[in-house]
């Protein structure tokens, strides 16, 4: 089977290693591809943004499929364009793809299906601003969330106490000429579950848990995602079906009876809140970094499930299998990340961490007269796994630490506080075992009580 994989980041590249890894391994294309992708699949200098190209580029090569990574030519109609011309895509069309490409468009869907997620208000000129906030967040005791309406990278998201950011956040978006959605705040933890559609059906993949401040203890301002990892051991019993039940099927049922069919990865961002679960935020693509550590774990085929969604055939009885390892993936982010990245800097020590049993992904590299340097704010993902989320997250990050590029930063708390809890979790029978008598615990942790309130909080 030959493959065509769009895209030049840290996702594509995560895509295409598991792809590589089917039995029979898939002939791999990639368009544009970066440094990291080239040593996987071949390289095709297409950017991103020239559908026209994307098109001329399958024409030439012929592949079986085609997989749409970002969701910025998905939103453009790279999608539609590919398709018209009788190509098998997974990707949705710019249509369906609107359900990341405005915010409000998204609400609407959710509201018309059903689909439990923050209160909101859209808001247009700033005459609106102040009542909107008071409509979202009346007594102003907990954050102001405030979203850009349109595509921004995983940046146009500000939550903040201080009520004159949340305005002057606001106020920027709609004097550049855009919408913003403030939304009611969602405490609690979040997850990301990709449900693979094509059209009508859904087949889940392995939940996972994204990092989206800069830096640890959840401070700093949002980014596109500074690491993930995957499985949650403290996420509630039947979390997955719950998803399915009352979010993705009802949505993409919806998309169907609009005729808007979803064919691709309907990324559900959730937050597990006091009162039950809700939606963040959809995606119309995989999420990165989080694909690092789903398709870590993915044992069964990659290829065929993504070539039956794009080919309208997907068997909802046939779910993927996992591994039981746990999977997490730090991601080394240039200086300035996310305000202002700085690129060009020298990449060294992979050689070095990949010794220590973890893998780079790329996501912003380039090669500058054979030198590996950085091409953007996210660069680096290392991906470790281990037999629980202590020792993934421990090798991740020992391995992290050889990567050497200058003003760079990473987290060191990706799956700290879920780790500890699971640990405790192991230990708690065990304490009991060798001290029967002893009194129990008047209060078990989150992860041996595993309720939509009691689980751990790592994301804000
Ligand atoms: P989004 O692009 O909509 O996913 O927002 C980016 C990030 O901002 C999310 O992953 C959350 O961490 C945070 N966020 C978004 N909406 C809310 C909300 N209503 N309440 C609390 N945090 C939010
Ligand atoms: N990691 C979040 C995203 O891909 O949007």
């Amino acid at each position: 089977m030959k493959i065509l994989v769009i895209g030049s980041g840290g996702r594509e590249h995560a895509i295409l290693r598991r792809l590589a890894a089917d039995h029979p391994a898939p002939e791999l294309h990639a368009a544009p591809g970066n440094p990291g992708i080239a040593q996987l699949a071949t390289c095709h200098d297409v950017p991103v943004g020239d559908l026209d190209g994307q098109v001329s580029l399958a024409q030439e090569l012929r592949p079986d499929l085609v997989v749409i990574g970002p969701e910025a030519p998905l939103v453009a109609g790279s999608a539609d364009r590919l398709r018209e011309a009788g190509f098998v895509v997974f990707g949705p069309s710019a249509a369906a793809a609107h359900l990341e490409g405005s915010k409000s468009w998204a609400k609407e869907i959710m509201a018309a299906a059903g689909v439990p997620t923050a209160a909101s208000v859209t808001v247009t000129e700033l005459a609106q601003l102040t009542s909107g906030l008071d409509r979202v967040n009346p007594l102003g005791d907990v954050p102001f969330v405030v979203k850009a309406d349109g595509l921004a990278a995983g940046k146009g998201v500000v939550v903040t106490s201080d009520r004159e950011a949340a305005i002057l956040h606001a106020e920027s978006v709609l004097t550049a000429g855009g919408q913003v959605v403030l939304e009611e705040y969602l405490d609690g933890p979040e997850v990301s579950l990709f449900c693979v559609s094509d059209g009508t059906r859904v087949v889940p993949l392995a939940p996972a848990q994204d990092f989206k401040r800069a830096l640890d203890d959840d401070e700093g301002p949002n980014t596109g995602g500074m690491g993930a990892y995957s499985p949650l051991p403290w996420a509630p019993a039947g979390l997955v079906d719950q998803v399915l039940t009352t979010v993705a099927r009802p949505t993409i049922a919806e998309l169907a009876a609009r005729n808007t069919p979803f064919v691709g990865v309907l990324y559900c961002g959730l937050a597990l809140t006091s009162r039950g679960m809700r939606v963040v935020e959809f995606n119309a693509r995989f999420g990165d970094p989080e694909t690092q550590v789903v398709l870590e774990r993915l044992t069964s085929p990659f290829a065929p499930l993504l070539l039956a969604a794009a080919r309208g055939e997907l068997a909802e009885d046939s779910a993927p299998t996992w591994s039981e390892d746990s999977a997490v993936t730090v991601v080394v982010a240039s200086a300035g990340y996310p305000s202002s990245a700085r690129s060009g800097d020298p990449i060294t020590g992979i050689e070095a961490c990949e010794a220590l049993g973890a893998h780079v992904i790329h996501a912003g590299t380039a090669s500058a007269d054979g030198t590996l340097v950085s091409a953007g704010g996210r660069v680096l993902s290392v991906v470790a796994t281990g037999a629980d989320l202590e020792q993934a997250r421990s090798r991740a990050l020992a391995a992290t630490e050889e990567i050497d590029l200058p003003g760079s930063h990473h987290r060191t708390d990706i799956a700290r506080r879920a780790a500890a809890e699971a640990a405790r979790a192991a230990e708690a029978p065990r304490a009991a075992e060798l001290a029967p008598d002893a009194t129990p615990d008047p209060a078990p942790d989150a992860a041996t009580a595993p309720t939509t309130h009691g689980a751990p909080e790592e994301t804000a």
